[in-house]
């Protein structure tokens, strides 16, 4: 059965929806959390990825990378690189094969990779740890991505979920997400799409705020308006504060907090918390220990003097509420409800914000701010997949950039146009158009962004793709041939250029009618149509990653991912002899005393001292995986003779007594005469008393024979081989005893046919049958 998962990549933390037991849970990691740090991290043995690396990050941050989804699909060179997400960042950036990638100390050398591939690698942890709890291999996903992801960043994050082995039925827009979960829940919606619910989500996170007007109507969702700020998070709140306490620790301590890196961290883990306690106290304390130079800094602040702090930033706090609701068409007293979501709309001046902007109205919490992304993710994933049904639920979402194709003139066309705009912005994904060329030969279109378009990332290129059409040449009749090529705007919001054919204006005749009553006549005329005559051959290359680059990074993704799980499971071993050394050596001390030999005692003993100290040389300290599983064979060999003398001894007492009351209930059926057996043959009833009995004196004849022998020597009789007599007398006796009674024939001759039987029947289908899913 195919999985069902959607996946909220945060900037800060990320989050994992599922769908079962007929409804969404929102899955916990391997530490039980609910959202997982969005962290790589890098070191001499292995990669660390989610909550480990969180836990190394202290100590590793110079190859612990973070800001995966801000930068997969950027290049070095991107100005907002410099300008904004550099200062969020500790690991050295570089270029790899022309895209932004880290450089970090990897199992003892420098390593630089690609953010596509950090962003795999830390998919392909999301992956384990829904496999892990699903209990199956996980494929289709549906991810969530920033509405105003561009086409290569959108393109990138494909790639990632490719290098993951992840299959991506969707990348769904954030906001479009958080919309799906709250309509699909929604029994009231209004039945007439002119009357619908207007809703303003607002999603301010760790480093990006969004605003979408969205309609909803009776199973139906549209998105009226987007808008954004890209770089306006509560990360920008913690920078606030990192640069006011540096100032303020620099004067105190006489320390320069900016010119360390690790000094930078620390202070930025401080006033996050600062941060967080001043969304509650009107006051709050920051204390960093170990700043730098062994100084221990610490302060308070007041929430008006945080407020002051990001004052610059409020300021551009309505511009994206402005812009969302101006582009949507709608009055501020159209819209029926304010919906927030994201970790930082739980600070005071946001809220108040959006609740001034929207002249005082109520604001709603009815989702779970820090869930509702992933949640609404995982219901598109269902919807989207065989597993589940869903109740249908329209989603119309749209695309927030204009794209145009463009293309030479035609020599034979001189009038002809070179460019048109073929998907404008607020146009819906997905969407398909067919373009009509007038071509004496082979040509070329390119696909771009259309310029000046301020809502574009700063320094995204704007080149799409490039569509080679071949093959193309003059009609017949010497004109030009008609050549329409399909684009299309898909449901991950790329672009494609799926397709190019010829068509041709063709004569046919027609049988017409023409005149109504007396005057109807039918006439054969010549009717001109057009036909489609073919494909053309051609040729699409996208500004993405080639297939042989993925291919290289799935490779090494696996390797890795291997070897992780080599060290994870060669750490495990370790432990476990470890732990077998202790635990072995107190209980032949205690519970285990009775049940070992003198000798065998100082041989285990012995062995155990050498592991012991075996452990601690450096051979010991950094083995394989297979030098601590024979260690601990050979420990066991002598070890589990013990142990299993001792858990025999408990066991054997159990099973005898099962036994015995199986026999003794079979004796009891055969015997007493009861009404119920009444018509079992009396011959059968004699085999079963003969099993029962036998087996009962077997069972006696054993146990004297074991109760003479001393506890440190192995077994005669073992609990094993009691329960398999039970089995066999279970099997033979119950065989007869629950014969079914020859039916009676009643008076009318009618007999109720087994209506369990028939029921049984109807489900032979080889196919899982697709489970409801309850969503109210
Ligand atoms: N009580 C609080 N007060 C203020 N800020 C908070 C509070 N709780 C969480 N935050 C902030 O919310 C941010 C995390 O929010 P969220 O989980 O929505 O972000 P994300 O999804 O990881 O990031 P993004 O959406 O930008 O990719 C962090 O900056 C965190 O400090
Ligand atoms: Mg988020």
């Amino acid at each position: 059965m195919a999985s069902v998962v959607g996946i909220d990549i945060g900037n800060l933390s990320s989050k994992i929806g599922v769908a079962r037991h007929r409804g969404i849970d929102i899955i916990t990691n391997e530490v039980s959390n609910r959202a997982t740090p969005s962290l790589v991290s890098f070191t001499p043995r292995q990669r660390l990825i989610g909550e480990a690396a969180k836990t190394a990050e202290t100590s590793n941050f110079k190859n612990t990378v973070g800001s995966l989804k801000r930068l997969i699909g950027r290049s070095l060179n991107d100005p907002e690189i410099a300008e904004y997400e550099k200062k969020f960042i500790n690991a050295e950036l570089v270029d790899v094969n022309g895209q932004v990638g880290a450089s970090v100390n990897y199992l003892g050398e420098k390593q630089a990779f690609s953010y596509a591939q950090l962003t795999a690698a830390y998919l392909a942890k999301l992956r384990d740890t829904a496999a892990f709890e699903l209990k199956q291999n996980v494929s289709d996903v549906v991810i969530a991505v920033p509405g105003w992801y561009t086409d290569a960043q959108r393109r990138a994050l494909l790639d990632a979920a490719t290098v993951a082995g992840l299959n991506p039925l969707r990348l769904i827009n954030d906001t479009t997400a958080v919309a799906l979960g709250y309509g699909i829940t929604k029994a009231d919606l209004p039945e007439d799409p002119e009357n619908a619910r207007n809703v303003v989500f607002v999603d301010v996170g760790h480093s990006n705020y969004s605003v979408a007007v969205v309609a909803f109507s009776k199973g139906q969702l549209t998105v009226k308006s987007t808008a954004y700020d890209r770089n306006f998070g509560g990360r920008d709140f913690d920078y606030a504060l990192v640069k006011h306490f540096a100032k303020e620790f620099d004067a105190k301590y006489k320390i320069d907090t900016l010119s360390s890196p690790k000094a930078i961290f620390r202070l930025t883990t401080a006033a996050e918390r600062l941060k967080k306690v001043l969304s509650a106290n009107s006051e709050g304390p920051i204390n960093v220990e170990s700043i730098m130079n062994d100084v221990d800094a610490s302060g308070s602040l007041k929430r008006e003097q945080f407020e002051e702090l990001i004052g610059d930033l409020l300021k551009r706090f309505n511009q994206p509420l402005e812009q969302a609701l101006k582009a949507s068409g709608l009055t501020i007293d159209q819209i029926d409800s304010v919906e927030l979501v994201g970790g930082s709309t739980r600070i005071p001046a946001i809220k108040e914000r959006i609740q001034a902007f929207f002249g005082g109205k109520q604001l709603s919490y009815t989702l779970n701010q820090d869930e509702a992304i992933a949640r609404g993710a995982t219901f598109a994933c269902a919807s989207l997949s065989p597993v589940f049904r869903v109740r249908e639920f329209a989603v119309h979402d749209i695309t927030p950039y204009s794209i145009q194709v463009s293309w030479d003139k035609e020599a034979g066309n001189p009038d002809e146009d070179t460019e048109l705009v073929v998907f404008p912005s607020g146009n819906a994904i997905p969407s398909t158009k067919i373009l009509t060329f007038y071509r004496q030969g082979p040509f070329a279109i390119d696909a771009a962004y259309a310029p000046n378009q301020a809502n574009l990332p700063a320094g995204t290129n704007p080149s799409i793709g490039k569509y080679t059409i071949k093959g193309v040449e003059k009609t017949a009749s010497g004109e030009l041939a008609c050549v329409k090529v399909k684009t299309r705007l898909n449901l991950h919001g790329i672009l494609n250029f799926e397709g190019a054919y010829a068509v041709e204006e063709v004569e046919k005749e027609e049988t017409v009618v023409t005149g109504e009553g007396e005057d109807k006549k039918e006439e054969k005329k010549l009717v001109k149509k057009i036909q489609r005559k073919g494909d053309y051959q051609t040729f699409a290359q996208y500004n993405t990653t080639s297939d042989q680059l993925v291919n290289e990074w799935t490779e090494k993704e696996g390797k890795m991912h291997a070897e992780d799980k080599l060290v994870q499971e060669t750490e495990e071993r370790k432990n476990a002899l470890e732990e077998y050394v202790y635990d072995m050596r107190g209980k032949l001390e205690d519970r285990y005393k009775p049940y070992a030999q003198a000798a065998e005692k100082e041989e285990l003993l012995k062995g155990l001292s050498e592991a012991e100290d075996w452990l601690y040389t450096e051979e010991g300290e950094d083995a394989t995986k297979s030098a601590y599983v024979s260690r601990l064979d050979a420990l066991k060999k002598i070890g589990d003779q013990i142990s299993t003398r001792y858990r025999e001894n408990e066991d054997r007492p159990r099973a005898a007594a099962a036994l015995r009351e199986t026999c003794n209930e079979f004796l009891s059926q055969a015997q007493n005469g009861e009404e119920k057996y009444a018509h079992i043959e009396a011959a059968d009833k004699e085999k079963v008393i003969e099993k029962a009995a036998n087996t009962l004196s077997w069972l006696e004849n054993q146990l004297v024979r074991q109760s003479e022998k001393p506890k440190n020597v192995n077994p005669v009789i073992t609990s094993d081989e009691i329960n398999k007599r039970k089995d066999d007398v279970t099997f033979t006796c119950a065989a007869i005893m629950n014969k079914p009674k020859p039916r009676v024939k009643t008076e009318s001759g009618t007999q109720t046919p087994n209506e369990g039987a028939k029921d049984e029947k109807m489900d032979t289908d080889d196919k899982a049958p697709a489970e409801d899913m309850d969503i109210d």
